[in-house]
């Protein structure tokens, strides 16, 4: 999968995508990740790339022309499955997206500063528009960074186990059980007997309940939404 992010703040993407697991999908050549610094496309001397906004208000607006100049240079290259906005004012990001995507091959991803991005670039290029969460960032680059992270570990082959993907919270609109490893007791704290037992079947009953139990108490929206 290649993955082209449009960014006035580069530098913020680097750290997330350079270390463990999504640097080893890179390495493996699973994900091809590009980060595009918006300031290269920006206008004039001062390299513009924002400005106020029409009809007064706080807040500068990402300027039109610099992205589309940047998504036209990128268009001539290949075509995109998804052009995706990182915006707050959007939908927000679920297991489900991140399925969808991991499937696709190829993705650009605008992330958005100050006040936004001009509007009429959300009309012509946007496919697709993703919050992570209702409250609102400095900038896109953390929720890109978060989409990416949640998107590429899902690509066949990156994570070693792939049951541990497809068994994650949320794969089944479920929170996940709780997990336990070695020592089975300690400062007097046991480990269920059951996961002892060797008792694949009555594990994963075990597993299921538990997985139910949590999803019931700490996130019950979830049941609703099947
Ligand atoms: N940019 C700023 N806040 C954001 C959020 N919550 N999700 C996606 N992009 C954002």
């Amino acid at each position: 999968m290649r993955i082209d992010i449009i960014s006035v703040a580069p530098n913020l993407l680097e750290s997330p995508f350079n270390h463990s697991i999504i640097k080893r999908a890179q390495d493996k050549g699973l994900a091809e990740i590009v980060i595009h610094d918006l300031r290269k496309f920006g206008l004039g001397n001062y390299k513009q790339i924002d400005d106020t906004q029409f009809g007064g208000g706080a807040g500068m607006v990402l300027m039109i022309e610099p992205i589309s100049n940047c998504i036209k240079q990128l268009l001539v290259e290949r075509n995109y499955d998804e052009v995706i906005y990182m915006t707050p004012d959007a939908k927000t990001l679920n297991q489900s997206t991140a399925n969808t995507l991991s499937l696709k091959e190829n993705i650009l991803i605008l992330t958005g500063h100050y006040k936004g991005v001009d509007q009429r670039i959300r009309d012509k290029y946007i496919t697709k528009e993703i919050s992570i969460g209702d409250y609102v960032l400095t900038g896109g680059e953390l929720a890109a960074a978060v989409l990416v992270d949640a998107v590429v570990r899902l690509i066949p082959g990156v994570i070693g186990d792939e049951q541990s993907a497809l068994t994650d919270s949320f794969q089944d609109n479920l929170l996940s059980p709780p997990v336990y490893t070695r020592p089975a007791e300690f400062e007097g704290m046991k480990v269920p007997d059951v996961l002892l037992s060797g008792n694949f079947p009555k594990i994963d009953d075990w597993r299921s309940n538990q997985a139910y139990k949590r999803t019931q108490q700490i996130r019950p929206d979830l049941l609703k939404d099947e």
